[in-house]
């Protein structure tokens, strides 16, 4: 594990998500307010391969919208209030593209962990596309680090850009998963934190990758973990937990 490693220890989920609406510019704004210059952010694809932010398989949560994005296209879905269910202060705030959240990035000096979060059966094809916009976007900065639950979308993205970092995302530890790391070419490995303790830290460590876990939202938990030698944390208590706190 002695790779120079260029991601804060803390990074701010879905922007910072709780405070202002997850995966939106005004969110990215509040967790940089905050101090924090690393984010996790959800990145899926339209109907027409526009990637942009959103978590959820459909619209209706988090936007004034319907159904499944991959079954419209960005002209429709850049017009969606992604900001009111939050809070009326958000009002009107826009689905972002993932160009925009890139230039915010690296205009604020922040690092970027790109969850790749296709809608289901879009594995590959948001894996190669989320690769190959993030490569253009970053050519000469740090790299984001791309990860995902879904190893299908992982082996595209390598297949698409060999040179971005990739990290498999964990919420079981399920049969097979150190084979699966190993063949997609993981820096890290990102597990949900009840599954990560000093045993994990140290095995994930012997085999050169790091260790990170999400999302963790209470001091004690985060402070075990930052003991036993976690590599990144991924909390929404942007105003509670991180950098300086
Ligand atoms: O990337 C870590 C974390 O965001 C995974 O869970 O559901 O919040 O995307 P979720
Ligand atoms: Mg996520």
């Amino acid at each position: 594990m002695n790779k120079p490693w260029p991601y804060p220890l803390w990074l701010a989920h879905r922007g910072a998500g709780k405070l202002a609406p997850e995966n939106t510019l005004a969110a990215f704004r509040m967790g940089a307010g905050f101090g924090f210059r690393a984010f996790e952010c959800d990145v899926k694809l339209s109907r027409d391969g526009q990637a942009f932010l959103l978590h959820d398989d459909t619209l209706d949560r988090t936007t004034s919208g319907q159904g499944s994005p991959a079954e419209q296209d960005w002209a429709a879905l850049s017009r969606l209030d992604a900001g009111s269910w939050h809070s009326p202060p958000f009002a009107a705030e826009p689905l972002p593209r993932f160009e925009q959240i890139a230039a915010f990035c690296q205009a604020n000096g922040c690092a970027l962990n790109i969850e790749i979060k296709p809608c289901p059966g879009e594995e590959a094809r948001t894996g190669a596309a989320v690769a190959r916009e993030a490569a253009r976007l970053w050519a000469g900065a740090v790299p984001p680090l791309l990860s995902s639950f879904k190893p299908e979308a992982l082996a595209a993205a390598r297949d698409a850009e060999p040179a971005l970092p990739r990290a498999l995302l964990l919420d079981e530890l399920w049969d097979g998963w150190p084979e699966a790391a190993q063949a997609l070419g993981v820096v890290a490995v990102i597990t949900n934190w009840r599954l990560m303790d000093a045993a994990l830290i140290e095995r994930l460590h012997a085999q050169g990758w790091r260790a990170l876990v999400y999302t963790v939202n209470d001091a004690p938990v985060a402070r075990r973990l930052i003991e036993d030698g976690i590599d990144g944390i991924i909390t929404d208590a942007v105003d509670q937990l991180g950098p300086g706190r």
